[in-house]
């Protein structure tokens, strides 16, 4: 295996979309950011420069950074930021992976545009459990907004308003054609008749979950969060932010011009920038200005279509890549996540939007929760998390009068290599969502779902104990539940959160504290000497 160096240098560029100039935060210039590519086995070590105004940290999202939490990247979770004039080098291990994950930046919004992937080749010589692609192409999709994103965020959140709508999706950092804006053209793909491609689709986008399509073609796919899946057949992908999927796109239809299009998911009243933005799929061959082919996205609130995607993945399960499902469960926890209304003096309409685990409103402590927990720091959190509510309820029916969230900087702590149950339960405080939940360090496994109130009798006797999916972050649905499985196999402070970024600026996140095994290949090793300090 090898060792991959890479320079990050955050810097202000100056980027035009949508017709209109504005300076963004980006690495090395770029939107989105650099990829890294590397093989399963591989050691990543990446030097971030800090040269903006801004505080930033990476996250290296779904990596399992097995014992070197110190370079998972939420800010005060496991580091302080690198402050401006800073820097720090992430030096990680990619072990038992192989697919397709996204890096972006952990703190406050600008993980808008400080993002790019992550690809994760099979060790040499070990051939994918699929036909091999003729090419393969990274496709992140995004949010651009027209507005400076740290600006929209700071204000939300004195105001107690929800923020502004992105005003476009990206594919690849390209809106595609806009109204009143003819300058751009969309990402186009590149195909030759006959041939297979492997698409790597990334959903980097802040706030929406997203229908992928391109007309007239199937797309296989065959790995979700760099965990290998059986091969599904579909004609659109839904890919919440923070998912990944890889998927293998045949050119067999007759040669021409294919619209790509991704539009937003949300079956609530919850406003969502409604719009579709297209690139293309474009065989090679073909004369000048073909007409394009396009196709219809579902309704925005098209619930039984993103149901039926997501119960149809199963992990791959076969002898070289197995299930390894938890059986025995150490720590069963329920946990109900929701976003709800706290009283708020100094805001504007005397109420601010609050995210909640278990009633708890997730405070960020001021400095590294994985700081004070290994030097011993008291003070700066407790680990007293609860693994019930406060009181049951009627979680999906109507609200209890008293909706107040507690605030807490609290983690939930377990033993190393302890095995976990988290039945996360949607509740309809406010206006019931879909949430997309990103566990760090961990991947799990999703062996139950459904609608309205978790059933602790009934519902277990439904799970997947064989081939469910393996991911890192799943969507617990609106008005519904999921129950996931991991092995606490990894020593440190590990977030867990909605991947909806205005969610997790509300408050709906905690975290896990893994405590360290017997000896040192069980525990986290000390920090890197130029880990920031806040
Ligand atoms: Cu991709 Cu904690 O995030």
């Amino acid at each position: 295996s090898a060792v991959r160096h890479y320079k990050f240098n955050v810097v202000m560029t100056n980027v035009t979309k949508l017709c209109a100039t504005k300076s963004i935060v980006t690495v090395n210039g770029k939107f989105p950011g650099p990829p890294i590519y590397a093989r399963e086995g591989d050691t990543v070590i990446v030097k971030v420069i800090n040269n903006v105004q801004y505080n930033v940290t990476i996250h290296w999202h779904g990596v399992r950074q097995l014992r070197t939490g110190w370079a998972d990247g939420p800010g005060y979770i496991t580091q302080c930021p690198i402050q401006t004039g800073q820097s720090y080098v992430y030096n990680f291990t990619l072990t038992g992976q192989r697919g397709t994950l996204l890096w972006h930046a952990h703190i406050s919004w600008l993980r808008a545009t400080l993002h790019g992937a992550i690809v994760i080749l099979p060790k040499k010589k070990v051939p994918y459990p699929f036909p091999k692609p003729h090419k393969e192409k990274v496709i992140i999709l995004g949010e651009w907004w027209k507005s400076d994103v740290e600006t929209v965020i700071n204000q939300a959140m004195q105001t107690g308003l929800p923020p502004n709508l992105s005003d476009a999706h990206t594919i690849n950092g390209r809106p595609g054609p806009a109204p009143n804006c003819s300058l751009s053209s969309g990402y186009t793909l590149n195909v030759k008749s006959g041939k297979t491609y492997l698409l790597r689709i990334i959903n980097a986008a802040l706030n929406d979950d997203l229908f992928f399509k391109i007309a007239n073609h199937n797309l296989t796919v065959v790995d979700v969060d760099a965990c290998y899946t059986k091969p599904i057949k579909t004609d659109i992908i839904f890919i919440a932010p923070g998912q990944t999927t890889n998927a293998l796109l045949t050119a067999d239809q007759a040669p021409g011009k294919y619209s790509i299009a991704i539009s937003p998911f949300m079956d609530t009243v919850v406003p969502v920038d409604n719009m579709i933005s297209t690139g293309a799929v474009r065989y090679k061959g073909l004369p000048p200005f073909p007409k394009t082919t396009l196709t219809a996205m579902p309704p925005k609130n098209a619930t039984p279509v993103v149901k039926s995607y997501l119960n149809s993945l199963r992990s791959l399960n076969s002898k070289q890549f197995p299930s390894k499902v938890p059986l025995d469960i150490d720590h069963s926890l329920f946990l109900t996540i929701g976003v709800g209304m706290n009283p708020c003096a100094t805001c504007v309409n005397g109420t601010k939007s609050v995210g909640d685990i278990n009633n708890i409103t997730f405070v960020m402590p001021t400095t590294a929760i994985l700081q004070a927990h290994y030097y011993g720091i008291g003070g700066v959190f407790t680990d007293d998390f609860p693994g019930n509510p406060p009181m049951p309820f009627n979680y999906t029916g109507s609200v209890p009068t008293n909706m107040q969230t507690m605030n807490g900087t609290k983690v939930y702590r377990v033993a190393y290599n302890s095995t976990v149950q988290v039945v996360l339960q949607g509740t309809s405080f406010i206006a019931p969502e879909s949430h997309p939940t990103h566990l760090h360090g961990h991947n799990f496994y999703t062996v139950g779902s459904g609608s309205g109130n978790y059933d602790p009798e009934k519902d277990p006797k439904s799970f997947n104990l064989v081939d469910p999916v393996e991911r890192n972050t799943m969507s617990v649905p609106t008005a519904g539940w999921i129950a996931i499985r991991f092995l606490a196999d990894n020593p440190g402070v590990w977030f867990l959160h909605c991947h909806l970024e205005v969610h997790t600026s509300w408050g709906l996140k905690m975290a896990f504290l893994v405590d360290d095994g017997e000896g040192p290949t069980q525990s986290l090793p000390p920090p890197p000497s130029d880990l920031p300090k806040c």
